[in-house]
């Protein structure tokens, strides 16, 4: 394989340039040419691409964000769009292509690979939300940005004698208000994955107050609920002062830790070294810390759970 390219996808995620670095130097490492695609499926219907080359992924393992730029596209979902993505691979004399991002942008990296053109996915999303590898770039970043917030807000919910209700990001995944609950002590946990009662959340809350507890933080997944809601459902039902704090989008900035640019460059150089295995259709992950690579068919058709041990554990020790 003479030339491949790489592109960023769906939302992004911290370490996904430590992922675009790994790619681009193993490539070149080989005697490769590598072309950088702008704008996911998007930019590369639209033909935005760009050389890499050493120096153009240089200074950027600790920066969040990707300098492929990235973005979600709906016309790549339709047979015309992939058709398109294939042809201008094609024309630029493209061999292989790995695609960093989630679920949805796998599945363009498979309708891709069927019809012939070589894909490597790698997992970068900061929900974890991605079944048959460990953890997805991103997400320990994202969790240790929310657990930074959680921690301030915890100073002054404590100086007020206050209830607060922090919602996370997770559109389907409780992984990250799961792991926050639990570093961070919070009271209660809500996951799109748990049933949950709040006038169980309440009856915790008050037994605490009779402990004299004088403030709580509960940990809302976005997929489970609207934080918002929850605040004014626990005020009106408590009368407790409630505050909430929506965290958004600041999840998803930031440096990567250590452990998210650890994670991208092992990732990025195996999807390197299994496209030129003549390995397609794949997305590779670490499994128990190895680095496999998995079927994209056998990752879609996979159910994805949380480690419910993780919650069982916040519930008790929140008793
Ligand atoms: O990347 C995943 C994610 O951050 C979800 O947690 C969240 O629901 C969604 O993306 C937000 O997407 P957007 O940036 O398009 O608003």
């Amino acid at each position: 394989m003479r030339k491949i390219a790489v592109l960023t996808s769906g939302g992004d995620a911290p370490g996904m340039n430590a992922a675009i670095r790994a790619v681009v130097r193993t490539a070149i490492y080989h005697g490769m040419e590598v072309v950088g695609i702008l704008r996911g499926y998007s930019g590369l219907m639209q033909e935005e691409m760009m050389p890499m080359t050493l120096g153009s992924v240089a200074d950027i393992i600790q920066r969040g964000g990707t300098i492929l730029y990235t973005a979600r596209c709906e016309a790549f979902k339709q047979p015309e769009g992939q058709a398109r993505g294939l042809e201008v691979l094609r024309k630029h004399g493209i061999e292989g292509l790995v695609v960093i991002g989630g679920d949805g942008s796998f599945r363009g990296a498979q309708a891709l690979h069927k019809l012939g053109m070589p894909t490597i996915g790698i997992p970068g999303t900061i929900d974890n939300d991605i079944p048959c590898c460990d953890v997805t770039i991103g997400f320990d970043t994202a969790v240790n940005t929310a657990i930074e917030a959680i921690d301030k807000i915890r100073d002054t919910a404590t100086s007020h004698d206050r209830t607060y209700v922090v919602e996370v990001m997770g559109r389907h995944a409780g992984d990250i208000a799961m792991y926050v609950g639990l570093a961070g002590g919070a009271e209660s946990v809500l996951i799109p994955e748990a049933p949950y009662d709040l006038d169980e959340v309440i009856r915790k809350l008050e037994r605490g107050v009779a402990r004299g507890k004088k403030h709580s933080i509960i940990i809302v997944a976005e997929g489970a609920a609207s934080g918002i809601e929850i605040g004014k459902y626990l005020a009106e039902h408590t009368g407790f002062e409630v505050r909430v704090t929506v965290l958004g989008h600041i999840q998803r900035g930031g440096a990567p830790t250590a452990r998210d640019r650890v994670l991208a460059s092992q990732l990025g150089a195996a999807a390197v070294e299994l496209l030129r295995d003549n390995v397609s259709g794949k997305m590779v992950g670490t499994r128990n810390g190895v680095v496999q690579a998995v079927d994209f068919d056998t990752v879609f058709t996979t159910p994805r759970q949380p480690d419910m041990r993780l919650y069982d554990l916040a519930n008790i020790l929140s008793i």
